[in-house]
């Protein structure tokens, strides 16, 4: 079994100090032979410009980027690492509200479409035979626990936390099976004197090797949240009584109920059907990539007879674009 820590936070900081107490839970409980490491996704060298056809790359590889020798490419060595792992366990503090942006930009460069299993298994169908081995070990279980980390008292500055980690996991299909957010660790390494902190990254480490290597492998936070799937409270509010889970996806409705003293209550119920339309399933992701797809049908044809419009909006980048000091710009 290979177990993979990514931490989002400072250098032994109260994310990182957490992770390494769900790290060495799950050795407790793993296979003498399990091998664990973490990384510091923040010392995970990015070169800085997209090349959008990397997406068609959606195998579980990721091309090198080697424009710029002064950033090298650190992207395919961790990736590699995150398809080996059974188990990845995520720890990030909260910065104004949600993870660190430099986690985001890791997500954004190296996961999402990249490593979408939707994506993956039209590229497979239309080219059979075609990486196989990068398909398989795409398409293995993997299990995930979370922790965020906030220094504030209560959820008003933690909202975006676990939600927006989802987003790192979904696409590659990995069930995340337990997760929590602390509050109250403002300070460089007060997690440990978080008792309850400590407690729960111990049962979520044990939690997550239970599940490792299971294709049906189950939710075992310590709370169960409104929706069904993602196990968050996060709910977009649509027509009517019309919902959706902020975090995945799900739709749903609000229902009104009464209890037998009279008291009135609103809950979210999220029905099989509409568990479909949930990024954590398949078919959430298939209705997501056929709609892209459709929108590239409508508009790729019209992209000829904006050339010139395209060059004129370029054309103003001579005369507003700042110098910065650095010139790094992309032209
Ligand atoms: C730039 C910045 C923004 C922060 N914003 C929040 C916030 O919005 N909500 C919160 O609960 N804590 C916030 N914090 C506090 C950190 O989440 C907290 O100190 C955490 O323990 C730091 O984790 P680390 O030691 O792993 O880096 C912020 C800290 C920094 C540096």
């Amino acid at each position: 079994m290979r177990i993979l820590g990514l931490s989002g936070g400072s250098i032994n900081g109260n994310s990182e100090i957490l992770l390494k107490v769900a790290l060495k839970a799950a050795q407790e409980v793993s296979p003498d032979d399990t091998h664990i490491s973490f990384v510091r996704i923040p010392d995970v060298s990015i070169p800085k410009h997209y090349r959008t056809d990397d997406i068609r790359f959606s195998n579980g590889a990721i091309e090198q980027v080697d424009d710029d020798p002064l950033v090298p490419d650190d992207r395919p060595f961790v990736l590699d690492l995150i398809m080996q792992a059974d188990v990845i366990i995520l720890s990030c503090p909260i910065y104004t509200r949600t993870i660190p942006g430099i986690v985001k930009h890791f997500q954004d460069k190296t996961m999402g479409p990249f490593q979408d299993t939707a994506m993956a298994r039209l590229r497979q169908k239309s080219q059979p035979g075609d990486d196989q081995e990068k398909y398989d070990l795409l398409f293995k279980p993997r299990v995930a626990g979370l922790i965020a980390v906030g220094g504030a008292a209560g959820t008003d500055w933690t909202p975006f936390g676990l939600p927006v980690m989802h987003q790192m996991l979904f696409p590659m299909g990995v069930k995340v099976v337990s997760q929590f957010q602390i509050h109250g660790c403002g300070l460089p390494a007060s997690v440990l004197l978080d008792s309850a902190a400590i407690s729960r990254a111990q049962g979520l480490g044990k939690a997550v090797v239970s599940q490792a290597g299971k294709h049906d492998a189950l939710f075992l936070g310590d709370q169960k949240g409104v929706c069904p799937l993602c196990h968050l409270n996060m709910i977009v509010i649509k027509s009517g009584n019309l919902i959706e889970c902020a975090t995945c996806g799900a739709s749903g409705k609000l229902v009104a109920s009464q209890d037998a003293t009279g008291q009135h209550s609103v809950v979210a119920n999220f029905d099989a059907d509409g568990q479909k339309t949930s990024v954590l399933t398949e078919s959430g992701k298939d209705i997501h990539l056929q709609e892209i797809i459709r929108i590239g049908s409508a508009l790729r044809p019209q992209l000829p007879s904006l050339e010139s419009q395209r060059e004129e909006f370029k054309g103003l980048d001579d005369v507003w674009l700042a110098e910065l000091p650095s010139k790094t710009h992309c032209k």
